[in-house]
């Protein structure tokens, strides 16, 4: 009988909280016990077992673990912008309990080898659960099968010029990789902009010494972005290559996917909560703090990305695109940078939940609606569900917990990151994160990241 007995009791209870899945809300006076880094069960607080230890979450709410699925860590190559061990902690304070990194770095992630090693540096460094993606060159093509089996996230190709200067390959090297990776379990996500127009309009400008801010979102029009998607979408419906639209900006592009995906193209995209947020504005505002790829759009383009993309279900997640450079990159304080001189993208990982939350506070989405966006979504995108991404018994115990109701206002000295330039500086939240559990273990308590590095691992769907 004690044998039976010990048996059911479980590490940890978290408890004093209510909690919210994509299917929904469970009352108050819920909680979840958890034994060995999983979920042993949810449920009222009097059905749940024993546990050794009793964590209280102070009436917050607790969801599944947000899962970031674009972000750069920078390692190797630009170790002065971020490394590992800071974009996991900020990811941790800003939870994140899982991060799938991206393979523009130096040398970039094109093959098994430099998989390997990129996750030799986040078993050491890292605070929290990842993966990497890899990249689509004219140059392997011919290793997409053996990439295919080593644990990666999935393939992205960058049909637009980005930070690292990665060229696309030519549309029938492009054809043949999906038709190759449509042999495999992976999905192909896409930088999806047109270079071409890019190209011809940033030479143009640069001749004409346009070189303020707001000349760079001319350069990378919304037709640029529906173009590619466009043209995506109709390799897709011919291969049968599962596609993913990093980063979509404009309600545009957002009508053309959704379109597609009509004529039963398997296609999913994310935006992030800058292009929720903002408008180009605050590019006339900030200058080239606020420069990203693809750009912040007019608020007719912003209003159809949140019709037909949030309330119209085109866009399935919500991921950063954390994208640390330096102050002096990015031209902080120096309102003469030219805007061709400044590399684009600025960090996202501690802003993202409390954007959402804002958003959720002021009706726009419901707190079940933004964790099917920004957990259970990611998760089967990525093939890391139901480990990922749900509370069901059996699952990785990856908490995020949120105060919805706390107001703050960011001063970007505090974030986590190397790089701390982002336009979000000074912008007023209502919502916070409270507390960050990845496998059981609080990795953020609300004031510090307590997760050590080397914590993380490998997230996989088995
Ligand atoms: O603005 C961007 N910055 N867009 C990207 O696609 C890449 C990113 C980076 O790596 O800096
Ligand atoms: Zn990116």
């Amino acid at each position: 009988m004690t044998g039976e007995t010990s048996q059911t009791v479980a590490d940890v209870r978290f408890v004093d909280c209510s909690i919210a899945t994509a299917n929904g809300w469970m009352g108050s006076d819920v909680g979840v016990a958890v034994s060995d880094g999983k979920i042993v069960s949810v449920g009222s607080v009097g059905s749940l077992p024993e546990a050794h230890r009793e964590v209280r979450l102070d009436g917050n709410v607790l969801v599944p673990g947000v899962i970031d699925d674009h972000i750069h860590t920078r390692t190797p190559g630009h170790e002065y912008k971020e490394d590992w061990k800071t974009a996991t902690q900020s990811a941790a304070a800003g939870g994140v309990t899982t991060v799938i990194a991206m393979p523009n770095t130096d040398p970039i992630v094109d093959r098994v080898d430099r998989v390997e090693s990129v996750y030799e540096t986040a078993a050491t460094d890292a605070c929290v659960d990842y993966l990497t993606h890899v990249v689509v060159t004219s140059d392997n093509l011919d290793r997409i099968p053996a990439l295919a089996e080593a644990d990666i996230g999935g393939f992205k190709v960058f049909l637009g010029i980005t930070f690292g200067d990665i060229e696309a390959p030519t549309d029938g090297e492009l054809h043949a990789a999906m038709g190759a990776i449509a042999d495999t379990d992976c999905r192909l996500g896409f930088h999806e902009e047109n270079d071409e127009i890019r190209a011809y309009l940033e030479a143009e400008f640069r001749r004409e010494g346009k070189n303020a801010a707001i000349y760079h979102n001319r350069s990378r029009p919304p037709l640029a972005e529906v173009e590619a998607v466009s043209r995506v979408c109709l390799f897709a419906d011919d291969t049968g290559c599962p596609v993913h639209m990093f980063h979509l900006s404009s309600g545009s592009a957002a009508e053309t996917l959704r379109d597609w995906r009509h004529r039963g193209v398997d296609a999913t995209a994310e935006t992030c909560p800058h292009y929720l947020w903002f408008t180009e504005d605050v590019v006339r505002e900030r200058g080239t703090v606020a420069r990203v790829q693809p750009p912040l759009r007019t608020a007719d383009e912003r209003a159809r990305l949140w019709s037909v993309g949030i309330d119209g279900g085109a866009v399935d997640c919500i991921a950063t695109d954390h994208a640390p450079h330096t102050d002096e990159e990015k031209g902080v304080g120096d309102p003469d940078k030219s805007v061709w001189e400044t590399p684009g993208g600025f960090v996202g990982l501690e802003t993202q939940v409390p954007a959402m939350l804002t958003f959720v506070a002021e009706g726009r989405l419901t707190l079940p609606e933004w964790v099917r966006l920004h957990s259970t979504r990611p998760a089967q995108i990525w093939g890391l569900y139901p480990k990922k991404g749900s509370l069901q018994p059996g699952a990785d115990a990856d908490f995020t917990v949120v105060d919805p109701d706390r107001e703050w206002t960011l001063d970007r000295t505090t974030l986590r990151s190397k790089s701390t330039a982002t336009p979000f500086d000074g912008e007023r939240f209502r919502g916070a994160v409270s507390k960050t559990v990845v496998r059981g273990e609080i990795v953020y308590d609300g004031e510090t990241v307590t997760g050590t590095n080397g914590y993380g691992e490998l997230a996989t769907g088995d």
